[in-house]
């Protein structure tokens, strides 16, 4: 679909996330010529920078985000979209100033208003743009995007919508989860539903518990003012974890559209039994990491980490169970878990096979009759991985793990970055891949009896070893002994 003209408005352009997600992706977007002729770019900064400066500064971000493959006469055709708007974006002059500017004939009228700011200007900031008329979609389409966390909690969350709905209308919102945006998490649907070999077998009769895990090597870094009071319960579980769950245990949708999808989303969300206040130890576990040493190095702990009070309680590491209680999962453990400081930086969704109804061969040499997985690999390592038994070839009965094994990307094909996806998306107008404010909704529902249970127990939080695979009491929210969290892609013996 060739999408029209329009003006990307940047708040917050010189943050983080821009210089390592954003304009890296529109820059992508433009070498590969998906930027409709008449894209502009006008990034809003609180620094008092000419035009040259800020091309610099893109030039020194995209250099830093690409190294060799910056291009330096891409970039100049690539900055020959970019513009920059000085103002404080919490002042209504900005706003009026930025008005005069967006009329200029340059400008196509069809604006797309990224909030890549502190979540708590969100509102402050659209109230500032519908004052300006800035978001009527009289002379061209109008969209907002707006970054993660939508609110803090369930309650925060619906006063923000309330606030927002003042502005614009659902259609007009696109809220990322840029973890929709990877090309393998948009493959758990593929292999669903393009495939029929496993649609019998995906449910409660043959399947025994389901694992989703992200786990990171790296540390906050200079994040701490946001994380700390965030939580990684918030920062990872609440939204791109609990994205995935959906995925993975939605009906098929009616069609492709995105009502129909996140009509399934919702109801898998809906279905997930509400954890009571009592029964949060039982549901989940926090842990903060200490010192430790990570590929070899030593690193900080949580708390010495930048901007962290000494006695900070906030979870790096949090751990989940949840049942989706339906037709298809009633009883099927989902385990959820996230860390920062981790052995390893991935995200797989595992999902355990019951045992066949009877071990036929248990008089045998056989040790170790693995149950069937299949293993999602969304990150770095991107992979289909379908674990089976067979015989040792040999005079004795004695079995091994095999894996059916397909790798995601052939070797010449490049990885696309989340982002530009989405980018792409909100010019396009398909909000499939972003969160309607139900979905929003019933995820805080799910977690908040947690946030509300841990915000009050500010004496104590588990630690673990930077470097390890977190706290090992986290076992504690299994259903049986016999499960335990999975770390590898590669077949583990027990
Ligand atoms: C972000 C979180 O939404 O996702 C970060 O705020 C986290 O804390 C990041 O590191 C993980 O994203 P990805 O794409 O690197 O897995």
């Amino acid at each position: 679909m060739q999408a029209e003209a329009c003006t990307y408005v940047i708040f917050g352009a010189t943050g983080n996330l821009s210089r390592v997600k954003l304009m890296p992706a529109l820059y992508h977007l433009d070498i590969d010529k998906r930027l409709p002729v008449g894209t502009r770019i006008l990034a809003i900064g609180r620094r008092d920078w000419d035009q040259a400066t800020w091309l610099n500064e893109v030039r020194e971000m995209l250099q830093a985000k690409l190294g060799e493959q910056f291009d330096e006469k891409r970039f100049k055709h690539f900055s020959e979209k970019l513009h920059y708007h000085r103002g404080d974006i919490l002042s209504s002059q900005c706003y009026s100033e930025l008005s005069k500017t967006l009329n200029e004939d340059c400008y196509s009228k069809n604006m797309a208003f990224y909030l890549s700011i502190s979540p708590a200007e969100f509102g402050e900031v659209m109230g500032h743009l519908s004052n300006q008329q800035l978001l009527k979609e009289d002379y061209g389409w109008r969209r907002v995007i707006i970054e993660k966390p939508f609110g803090y909690d369930l309650e925060s969350a619906q006063a923000l919508q309330k606030r927002i709905n003042q502005y614009v209308t659902e259609e007009q919102i696109y809220r990322i989860d840029h973890y929709l945006g990877k090309d393998t998490v948009q493959n758990v649907l593929v292999f669903r539903f393009a495939n029929i070999m496993l649609e019998p077998l995906w449910n409660r009769n043959y399947i025994d518990h389901i694992q989703i895990t992200h786990s990171e090597e790296l540390g906050i870094s200079t994040r701490g003012g946001y994380y700390n009071s965030a939580g990684a319960l918030r920062d990872m579980l609440q939204s791109h974890l609990l994205q995935l769950l959906t995925l993975v245990a939605m009906e098929p949708p009616v069609s492709m559209e995105a009502e129909a999808l996140r009509d399934e989303k919702v109801k898998v969300l809906k279905s997930i039994r509400r954890i009571p206040k009592e029964a949060v130890h039982a549901h989940a576990f926090r842990g903060q990491y200490g010192q430790g040493t990570i590929n070899g190095e030593k690193v900080n702990s949580y708390l010495q980490e930048q901007d962290i009070p000494p006695n900070s309680v906030t979870e790096t590491y949090a751990a989940m169970k949840l049942y989706v209680d339906n037709w298809r999962w009633r009883g099927v453990p989902f385990y959820l878990r996230t860390g920062k400081r981790l052995a390893k930086a991935q995200s797989v969704i595992s999902i355990c096979f019951r045992h066949p109804p009877q071990q036929l061969f248990h008089d045998t040499q056989i040790q170790c009759l693995n149950p069937n997985w299949v293993l999602l690999g969304i990150q770095p390592e991107e992979c289909i991985r379908i674990e089976m038994t067979s015989k040792e070839p040999g005079l004795e009965m004695r079995t091994r793990t095999s894996s059916l094994d397909t790798d995601f990307r052939h070797g010449h094909e490049k990885n696309i970055e989340a982002y530009e996806n989405l980018l792409l998306d909100v010019l396009q107008g398909d909000r499939s891949l972003f969160l309607r404010f139900d979905e929003v909704e019933y995820a805080w529902r799910i977690v908040d009896p947690i946030l509300q249970t841990w915000a009050i127990e500010r004496d104590y939080i588990a630690t673990y070893p930077a470097g390890s695979w977190g706290p090992m009491e986290s076992r504690r929210i299994f259903d049986k002994d016999s499960h335990s969290w999975r770390s590898s892609l590669v077949p583990e013996c027990k």
